[in-house]
């Protein structure tokens, strides 16, 4: 089943409030540019992929945590009914589909980190996977980006890991075929990309990464 748009808002507010913090935005703004792309895409639902982009770091409502949102996000929307929008919130972290090529602190249990390998493993990514996957990399908390300035911005609060450009050049591929299918470029097609690529970013020295609970409270955004 899939949750309602004022149900998942619903939920998104309630998470807010639990665990306050700019991710709350980044969602709805994923959310947004997933529909602007999913409406001009021939066989994706447009409100689907909003629900889905609104939902799929709610398990941040646990409260500071990195790697591990992704499992808190999937067991609370499937103890909810809501497989589909579970499935994306374990999928929404990985442009490669390898749970080793993960960025953010792994503070996963074992067993959590083996349930989610093994789901991995066994699915193949559809539309909608992909689509969150690539909004997740088109919109921060002030809106829509150039892919390019989130990997960076990303990389200087993450480091850069060997399969850094593996999960690039993944993600560009992810927005080369969402354009071919819409037809148009996505940066025509979302609004403000412009300006919203030339405002200052904060600073990430080496020890405001430190400050780990405001970066986490934040997500990738
Ligand atoms: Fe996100």
């Amino acid at each position: 089943m899939i949750p309602s748009f004022d149900a998942a808002k619903a939920e998104l507010r309630k998470a807010g409030n639990r665990n306050p913090g700019p991710w709350t935005q980044h969602s709805m703004n994923v959310a947004e540019a997933a529909r602007l792309i999913a409406a001009r895409c021939d066989g994706l639902d447009e409100e689907k992929a909003f629900v889905f982009g609104l939902l799929h770091d709610i398990g941040r409502r646990a409260g500071v945590v990195a790697k591990r949102h992704i499992w808190e996000g999937y067991r609370y929307l499937t103890e909810l009914g809501w497989e589909e929008a579970a499935r994306i919130c374990l999928t929404h972290s990985f442009p490669v589909k390898d749970i080793d090529k993960d960025i953010s602190r792994d503070d996963l249990e074992d067993s959590e980190r083996e349930s989610i390998r093994s789901f991995l493993s066994e699915i193949t990514y559809d539309d909608y996977d992909k689509l969150i996957i690539l909004c997740d990399s088109l919109a921060d908390a002030r809106g829509f980006c150039l892919l390019e300035k989130r990997f960076v911005d990303v990389g200087r609060r993450y480091g850069l890991p060997a399969f850094t450009l593996e999960r690039w050049n993944q993600t560009f591929a992810y927005k080369e075929y969402f354009e071919e299918m819409a037809g148009i470029g996505l940066y025509e097609l979302l609004p403000n990309v412009r300006v919203s690529t030339f405002e200052p970013s904060p600073v990430w020295t080496p020890e405001r990464r430190e400050v780990s609970t405001d970066t986490e409270q934040g997500g990738k955004l």
